[in-house]
């Protein structure tokens, strides 16, 4: 279409009257077309000029940021014709400023209702040269709240498979220790006096089970909380070693060497370290409790290019192929006295790390955590400075 103007500009000192009249009109409803196409529209958008003056509008922008009568708003920069201060200063940032911005959110009142707005820019560069912004604004009120509802409803579903767990893992203890207290009430109902051990034993079974009663609602309960993670940029390769040498003692003791080998200058990551350092923990004591018979638990972290990788390595029995994803579902456990809760809160974790958690495992041979925790974008420029393009500079000059 702009072809066919340009055409017909080029001619238009020949033309007649009428051919000119011809060609306004089909300019006219051209321009009507795309306006009503634009105002149809459910988004936003506005189009500013270089002196940041909005040229182009379509009503959702208009009804959005209040442009409303009075003084046309295309003869001022954007942010003077806005009312909203933080929209009118976001955009004074960036109308000035050269980055694009994506879903940049605000709350906002339009036509005396709440809503959250996402708003977008980008440059309009055309034949190499700046002409102006687009600045796009979507309301996403309600996107957000069908998000909400679906979490909830998702860790709802959660909570009630962690609920039957529950409910089926205090089963055992709760049976056992009502039949230890009935033998208690018969004994105390006898007329033979009962020798004091076996008395001690039934105390003992219920104290025990107790025990295991309240270990499973701290886990429950740790497993169902929201974390409060507080992610600071730190060193994972430090924590590592901190958690072999905490460990070691305990591994050694059970026939088990520990070693490490971590990787000089690992790019710090965001990690919150009373977290990490349980999520770490509960792999290593796997890893112990899957050497009876001794073996080495190795630690390992390094970084690849996009993760730095933490790996917790045993020389164990192995997890057969086909339970390598049920071992991390909430009361998986192959052990007598296992809660089943370990991997799942070390899972919760690495996913409020932004990272992922996997395994590799040969039964027979052992088993291989690994950790991958995301590397800060600023961390990875100044990787990459340091490492490479850096040294191209000082090579250049
Ligand atoms: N390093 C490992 N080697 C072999 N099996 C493992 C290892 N880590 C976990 N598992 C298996 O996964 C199960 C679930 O682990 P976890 O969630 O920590 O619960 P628990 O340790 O209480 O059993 C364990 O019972 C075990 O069968
Ligand atoms: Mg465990």
């Amino acid at each position: 279409m702009r072809r066919f103007f340009q055409r017909a500009l080029a001619k238009a000192p020949k033309m007649s009257e009428e051919q000119l009249r011809a060609l306004l009109q089909a300019l006219a409803e051209e321009n009507g077309r795309l306006e009503t196409a634009l105002d149809s529209m459910l988004d936003g958008i506005i189009v500013c000029d270089r002196e940041h003056q909005p040229i182009i509008y379509n009503k959702t922008a208009e009804r959005m940021l209040a442009l409303g009568p009075g003084p046309d708003p295309s003869e001022r920069p954007l942010w003077v014709c806005v009312v909203d201060q933080e929209l009118a200063s976001f955009f004074h940032e960036i109308l000035e400023g050269e980055d694009s911005v994506t879903d940049r959110e605000f709350d906002i009142t339009v036509g005396g209702r709440n809503r959250l707005i996402a708003a977008s820019s980008m440059t309009l560069v055309s034949q190499g040269r700046i002409e102006g912004t687009l600045i796009h604004l979507e309301d996403i009120t309600d996107k957000r709240k069908r998000e909400a509802q679906l979490r909830r409803a998702e860790s709802l579903a959660s909570l009630t498979t962690l609920a039957a767990g529950v409910a089926h893992e205090i089963k055992n203890p709760l049976g056992s220790i009502s039949i230890h207290i009935q033998l208690l009430q018969k004994a105390a109902r006898g007329k033979e006096t009962v020798p004091v051990e076996g008395l001690s034993h039934h105390l003992g079974v219920v104290t025990e089970e107790i025990e295991r009663l309240n270990k499973i609602v701290v886990d429950f309960l740790f497993a169902v909380r929201p974390m409060d993670v507080e992610l600071r940029e730190s060193d994972a390769g430090a924590l590592v070693k901190e958690i072999a040498d905490f460990i070691r003692y305990e591994a050694e003791g059970a026939g088990v060497a520990v070693e490490t080998s971590i990787e000089a200058g690992l790019p710090r990551v965001l990690l919150d370290k009373r977290y990490l350092k349980q999520a770490i923990l509960n792999l290593a004591k796997n890893a112990l409790a899957a050497m009876p018979d001794g073996g080495t638990l190795g630690f390992k972290a390094w970084a690849g290019d996009d993760a730095v990788h933490l790996y917790v390595e045993d020389t164990g029995l192995g997890i057969p192929q086909e339970n390598l994803t049920t071992i991390f579902e909430p009361y998986y456990t192959t052990k007598e006295t296992g809660t089943g809760l370990g991997l799942t809160i070390t899972f919760k974790i690495v996913r409020e790390h932004q990272g992922d958690i996997s395994v590799n495992s040969f039964p027979g041979e052992g088993s291989v955590f690994t950790i991958s925790l995301p590397i800060p974008q600023r961390e990875k420029h100044l990787l990459a400075w340091k490492s490479g393009d850096g040294k191209g500079v000082e090579e250049e000059a």
